[in-house]
């Protein structure tokens, strides 16, 4: 290993790990993958064969593991909180994958005792350090839309039972619609827009169980416990209002991703859920044009946020997908449930943050100054 390279071990070995794996045995300068653990040791073992360099340890193995600096945490939602706590008093930084954890007083105690031990916590989503969402910010940094006053944002479906091999989790606290897609959305709408002050909104549940239809679960039953459509209206510090609807109750529509709508312009925003475009751009009186995209990682590159995270660990800086990030948009998930419950709006405590931009045009070994 190079000497800058800072070694990862992933917990959890389940359907998103692959995709780290490619990305960060090689591909992405700077963190690399050098050990993985899961509670089915067999899945463990499966990517230790598959990926030269990468061992198969138990848990506490990795947790001791001296060539870990990093704990990749890629468990269930209801697991993240544990598994990051422990690799926090392991003395290892972490970055988890969305949701921070399913609880926001959990939340708040991962913080506490990272900044305690002074290791970083990252969390996904990366999408926003992608080519498509940073290419938006760019824009909206220059002026090309003027003051941003409004934005829409929509993620609706009809759930994961039809695809995931095991959907449960889905239906559990710490999943529905907005728990899992909303940090595509929301940390995409607070990299452009900045964070939010205050948010109302309705929420329900509109199937009481699921009928799973891929195997290997094909035609049992989900008790759904969580809502599984909900509509928010977010007031963001700077002015703007935003209008964000989740929902795994949706067949078909027509709405938008999103769009962010100012003073001199719109803007269309590729899926959050991706890395790269399409960005599109309306001036009053003129057509919807197509922008080139100004920035890298245009592809597939879950496992930028690491690598950023590495990057700022060397340099004694907030990672961009940072936890303090995640600790806001769970914040504003949390609320929105909470607003719908008692019938009012609800601030966010943390106050929030805007991520520093990306530069354009540098791979991620160059966003702290480097050639
Ligand atoms: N599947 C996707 O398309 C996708 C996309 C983006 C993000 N995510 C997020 O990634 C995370 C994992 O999702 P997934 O689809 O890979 O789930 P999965 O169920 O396929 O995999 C999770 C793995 O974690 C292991 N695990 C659970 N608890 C553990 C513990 N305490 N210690 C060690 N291992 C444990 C399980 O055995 C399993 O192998 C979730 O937070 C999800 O929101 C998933």
């Amino acid at each position: 290993m190079e000497a800058k390279t800072v070694g990862v071990g992933i917990i959890g070995c389940g359907a998103i790990s692959g995709i780290y794996l490619d990305n960060l045995t090689g591909r992405l300068p700077g963190a690399r993958i050098v050990a993985c653990a899961d509670l089915e040791m067999a899945r463990a073992e499966a990517v230790a064969q598959k990926y030269a360099g990468v061992r198969a340890l138990g848990v506490d193995e990795l947790l001791k593991d001296s060539a870990v600096s990093i704990v990749l945490n890629l468990t269930i939602p209801a697991a993240h909180y544990d598994v990051a706590m422990q690799a926090v008093k392991a003395g290892k930084h972490v970055y988890n994958e969305k949701p921070l954890t399913a609880e926001l007083d959990d939340a708040r105690k991962l913080m506490g005792a990272a900044a305690d031990g002074a290791l970083q916590v990252g969390c996904a989503p990366d999408t926003v350090l992608g080519a498509g969402i940073q290419t938006c910010r760019k824009l909206i940094d220059d002026g090309a839309i003027g003051r941003p006053v409004a934005a829409t944002a929509f993620m609706m479906c009809h759930g994961h039972e039809g695809w995931h091999p095991n959907p449960f989790f889905y239906y559990q606290p710490g999943g529905g619609p907005l728990f899992d897609m909303g940090p595509y959305y929301l940390s995409a709408l607070i990299t452009l827009l900045g964070p939010v002050s205050r948010v109302c909104g309705s929420v329900r549940k509109s199937f009481e169980t699921r009928t799973i239809t891929a195997d290997p679960h094909k035609g049992e039953t989900i008790d759904v416990k969580v809502p599984t459509h909900t509509a928010a209206v977010l007031d963001f510090n700077a002015g703007a209002i935003g209008t964000l609807v989740t929902s795994f109750d949706v067949w078909s529509h027509n709405c938008p991703r999103i769009e962010i709508y100012g003073a001199e312009g719109s803007l269309s925003v590729p899926d959050p859920n991706t890395f790269g475009g399409p960005v599109r751009l309306r001036k009053p009186g003129g057509e919807w044009q197509d922008v080139e995209l100004t920035h890298e990682y245009p592809e597939n590159s879950r496992g930028l946020g690491v690598a950023d995270m590495a990057a700022a660990i060397a340099h004694n800086r907030t990672p961009r997908a940072s936890g303090a990030m995640a600790m806001h948009v769970l914040e504003i998930m949390h609320a929105v449930h909470i607003a719908a419950r008692d019938e009012v709006y609800v601030k966010p405590q943390g106050g929030g943050i805007q991520p520093e931009a990306v530069p354009a045009g540098k791979t991620v070994d160059q966003w702290d100054g480097g050639e």
